[in-house]
């Protein structure tokens, strides 16, 4: 598990956060008194639960000490857990349990995303939302890069750090146990400043593993750089000069 920048993650914080605000949206929960907010970073998901919930009592887990560091440091009363979600169970159900771009980290949505739903109470519901870009050129060139002979024996495990299946994986697993199931995908597209910015974007997330990997600063910055120039490649500018990244992302709201 590659360690967290919690600044790093901020730099791209609106368009970060838009997913929660469209999953939490979609919630048809009038009335839940215990949320849990699996994986939440420096607190802007759990900020906006409290927020659409606030007579909830809503709780913040993440593995990373740094992300826990910053959420507290923003909001010091509320709770936090430093936690495992790969081995996680909660003392008690809950009414919600909800997760914005972090189960993608966690290995074996097989057993993991039945073992979430066992968590959520009677009438209660698992919420999730994770990037499901894997066909994109931005992935497509990290994995191809990855392969590339001068580092293809260090990035074994990086190559299969993130993992999301398809709708129809998670309709076989929870559909059997579940009242109602809510499925969407949406593509955003974001406008950056340049394919640069969308290797900033990267650093903050999905390239963690692949750099963490390299222990040589020159290596790293190579690797860096061959990224960088077949993202130049693929994602062409706009009249204005600004660069189209459109992101996919998947959505579902597991009801019990
Ligand atoms: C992309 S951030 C999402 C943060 C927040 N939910 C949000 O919407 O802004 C992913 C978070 O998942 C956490 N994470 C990844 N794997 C985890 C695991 N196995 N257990 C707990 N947290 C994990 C990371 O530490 C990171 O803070």
């Amino acid at each position: 598990m590659p360690s967290w920048d919690a600044n790093l993650y901020l730099r791209f914080a609106g368009e970060r956060i838009q997913p929660a605000i469209d999953l939490i949206s979609r919630i048809a929960l009038s009335d839940p008194k215990r949320i849990v907010d699996l994986g939440c970073g420096p607190g802007n998901s759990t900020a906006m639960l409290r927020e659409r919930w606030p007579a909830a009592e809503v709780a913040g887990l993440d593995n990373s000490r740094e992300m826990i560091v910053a959420a507290a440091q923003a909001h010091p009363d509320w709770t936090w857990i430093v936690h495992d979600i790969t081995t996680w169970k909660a003392a008690a159900p809950f009414d919600l349990i909800f997760s914005n771009a972090a189960l993608q980290w966690v290995p074996n949505h097989a057993e993991l995303m039945p073992r979430l739903l066992m968590q959520v109470g009677s009438r209660g519901a698992l919420a999730v939302q994770m990037p499901a870009h894997f066909q994109s050129p931005v992935h497509e060139l990290l994995l191809e890069v990855a392969h590339n002979d001068a580092w293809r024996y260090e990035m074994r495990s990086a190559v299969q750090a993130i993992k999301v299946e398809r709708p129809a994986f998670y309709y076989d697993l929870l559909r059997p146990h579940v009242s109602k199931l809510d499925f969407w995908e949406t593509e955003y597209i974001h406008q950056m400043n340049s394919p640069a910015a969308i290797l900033e974007w990267m650093r903050g997330t999905a390239l963690r593993p692949f750099l963490e990997a390299l222990s040589a600063a020159d290596q790293k910055r190579r690797f860096e750089r061959l990224f960088l120039s077949r993202l130049e490649t693929a994602y062409a500018p706009q009249k204005d000069g600004r660069v189209l990244f459109p992101f996919r992302r998947l959505f579902l709201i597991a009801y019990r």
